[in-house]
């Protein structure tokens, strides 16, 4: 493997128990790049995620990221490669306010958004700083997830189902976000069955199926792909 990718993975195997789940996956992603990994609902997506983060620990193949080993580092320390991670389940603290999730650790370093950043960034939890987790909408409880990654000091961030549930006219605010921290050269792993969400946002895509990667292309082939892609995920 080459190391100058922000995260690389080959040959990448991993269990629930005795339960196999991913079978051989490789996928790249370049730093600064967006990509999306799709496919249908139990194709492995999350799995990829949670074995990049060593959330799952059964897994064997290799695992880099930014050019060092994860596959024995301790869950503790993925952080400190500056690697945020979004959950499908977003993660929040729902008896905490805003500023108390914001205020939660992992802080990495010197490297986190500012305060003023994130308040600039996510308008609307700048407004509901006091608000708890339980008051918040589906989209603000999405935001204030993307930006607890952010205060961490994550330069690479994974992202599960963003769009998941959410009025269109949210999902409309969180591309224009993605969109914004793509422009400030973070690295983003996208993983959706919403493809229109990420058609137009992300530079490479990956097609996931029974565990294992069955095609990738890049975003100049869109538009040729259009059609298969909406047979495959179903919409
Ligand atoms: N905690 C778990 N224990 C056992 N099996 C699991 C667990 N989580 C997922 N699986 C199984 O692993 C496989 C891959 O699931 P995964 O959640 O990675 O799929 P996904 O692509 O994220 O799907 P979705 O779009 O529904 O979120 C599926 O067969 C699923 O049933
Ligand atoms: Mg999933």
């Amino acid at each position: 493997m080459t190391s100058d990718a922000a995260i690389e993975i080959a040959e990448l195997d991993a269990w629930y128990g005795e339960s196999k789940v991913l079978h051989g996956v490789g996928l790249r992603v370049p730093p600064g790049a967006t990509v999306a990994l799709l496919g249908r609902n139990g194709a492995g997506k999350t799995t990829t995620l949670r074995a990049i983060m060593g959330i799952v620990r059964r897994r064997s193949g290799a695992i880099r990221v930014r050019g060092r080993d994860v596959m024995r580092m301790p869950l503790h320390h993925m952080a400190s490669l500056g690697i945020g991670y979004v959950p499908e389940e977003r993660g929040i603290f729902a008896g905490l306010t805003v500023q108390e999730n914001l205020r939660l650790p992992p802080k990495v370093g010197g490297g986190g958004m500012s305060d003023a950043d994130i308040h600039a960034l996510f308008p609307n939890l700048a407004e509901r700083l006091t608000s708890e987790g339980t008051k918040l909408s589906g989209g603000e409880q999405q935001m204030l997830a993307i930006a607890r990654a952010l205060g961490s000091g994550a330069d690479i961030l994974l992202m599960d189902e963003l769009t998941e549930g959410l009025a269109p006219v949210i999902v409309q605010r969180i591309r224009a976000l993605i969109q914004e921290l793509k422009s400030r050269g973070k690295t983003i792993v996208l993983v959706e069955q919403n493809f229109r969400f990420v058609s137009k946002l992300a530079d490479h895509f990956y097609v996931m199926e029974e565990g294992r990667v069955i095609d990738e292309f890049p975003q100049s082939a869109v538009a040729a792909r259009k059609e298969q892609l909406n047979r495959l995920l179903s919409l």
